[in-house]
């Protein structure tokens, strides 16, 4: 992967993410005649499914043109971390603002860098929920607006269905069944993927989530936002073994997680050294508590696998780039003859190629929603049920 970084002037980085493989030719004689010969520009065969992605559920605007939901003509990426990281987290209010300056601009790069116009679109996505609701709105309503000026169909996506087809971009042998740990900054799922766009939930947190976690720890050593790739960092130079953290297991849902115990744990750590005057070593804390998160984490996807019997296993969300984590599951796959997938780190994060991947597979199975498509800032993974349809 190559990522394009430019910095503007309000502190928002605007990235353009290409592939090792993507056609980034701008378009010349070949596009144009085979547009003649009957192919859309961009490359686009008569059977090829074209998808503008949009996604804007949290501080990340995002556009993308997705070929066939595993082929990324473009992946732009305009990241608002830097203006919320004096606030120590995301400021809703503040996000929603700036997705509505760079939503367009993003859009437009997504077009401009596949080769392709709005004419060659089959169809617009967007992430719908769950999210911070005035930042879905303006995805919500940018992908309604285009859908009803073009006439293209509507897909609303699931942003953690979006974070699960991930996966397939890179890994053009993955297909379903399989099972996949979700990690972000609002999820901790452990999901059986049974078929495209059909979950079973195995497991999930019964409290904070894996990269909340993260995060809230990250801000009680110093480290500071964003925490997952602060404490990644730090644990790199710290010993895991130095402090012994509780991994807590859940009685009657032996796939749930919880997380509040152990970071109640760190907390009691540092207010005891601080009461006895002693400095703890950041690193150590980090790397101690990293090793909690990533033992638990593997532990429970690995024996999910196994007792379920799959032998493919998949990681999506933000913290699916915790070094930590990849580094042991990887491991623990080999040891158990599983296949391992995971994204490139950058595909992890808040992207709008991944919600092109998952809403392929919807528009395959004729899922077309109507302009009266709304956020849904608390949109359950695999609900079918509060789809927006097409001429409702
Ligand atoms: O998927 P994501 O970008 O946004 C949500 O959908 O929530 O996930 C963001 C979360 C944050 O909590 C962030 O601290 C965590 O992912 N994260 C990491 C790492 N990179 C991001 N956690 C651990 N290690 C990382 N390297
Ligand atoms: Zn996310």
């Amino acid at each position: 992967m190559n990522i394009d970084k430019n910095v503007e002037e309000d502190g928002v980085i605007f990235m353009s993410i290409k592939g090792d493989e993507q056609n980034t030719k701008a378009p010349d004689a070949e596009a144009r005649k085979a547009a003649a010969d009957g192919e859309a520009s961009g490359g686009k065969g008569k059977e090829d499914v074209v998808i503008l992605a949009i996604e804007s559920s949290c501080d990340e605007s995002a556009a993308a043109v997705v070929k066939n939901g595993r082929e990324v003509l473009s992946n732009i990426i305009s990241s608002q971390i830097a203006l919320h990281t004096i606030y120590g987290g995301v400021v809703p209010e503040i996000a929603s603002r700036k997705h509505v300056e760079k939503m367009n601009g993003c859009i437009r790069a997504a077009l401009t860098e596949a080769n392709v116009t709005l004419e060659d679109i089959d169809a617009v996505a967007v992430t719908y929920g769950p999210g911070l609701v005035g930042a879905l709105l303006v995805g919500v309503s940018e992908a309604k607006a285009i859908a009803f000026a073009t006439g293209k169909p509507l897909i609303g996506v699931h942003h953690i269905e979006g974070h699960i087809s991930a996966n397939f971009i890179e890994n053009k042998d993955l297909e379903p069944p399989f099972v996949c740990l979700v990690v972000s900054g609002g999820h901790s799922h452990l999901v059986v993927v049974k078929d495209y766009g059909e979950y079973e939930i195995i497991g999930q947190t019964r409290d904070d989530a894996a990269g909340e976690a993260f995060d809230k720890v990250a801000r009680a050593i110093g480290l500071g936002y964003p925490g997952g790739p602060k404490i990644d960092k730090a644990a790199r130079e710290g010993n895991p073994n130095a402090f012994s953290f509780p991994q807590a297991k859940i009685g009657d849902a032996e796939y749930d997680f919880s997380f509040s115990g152990l970071k109640s744990s760190v907390l009691n750590i540092i207010n005891q050294a601080k009461m006895q005057g002693q400095e703890l070593v950041q690193a150590d804390v980090a790397a101690s508590f990293q090793k909690a998160v990533v033992e638990v984490l593997v532990g429970h996807a690995i024996k999910a696998c196994k007792e379920y019997g799959y032998d493919k296993l998949a990681i999506a969300g933000g913290v699916a780039s915790n070094s930590g984590l990849r580094e042991l599951m990887e491991k623990e796959c080999k040891a158990n003859n599983i296949k391992f997938y995971r994204p490139s780190p950058v595909l992890c994060t808040d992207n709008a190629a991944m919600i092109g991947a998952a809403a392929y597979y919807e528009y395959k199975k004729g899922v077309r929603f109507g302009l009266d498509m709304n956020a849904v800032p608390n949109l359950p993974l695999g609900d079918r049920e509060r789809r927006f349809h097409a001429g409702k």
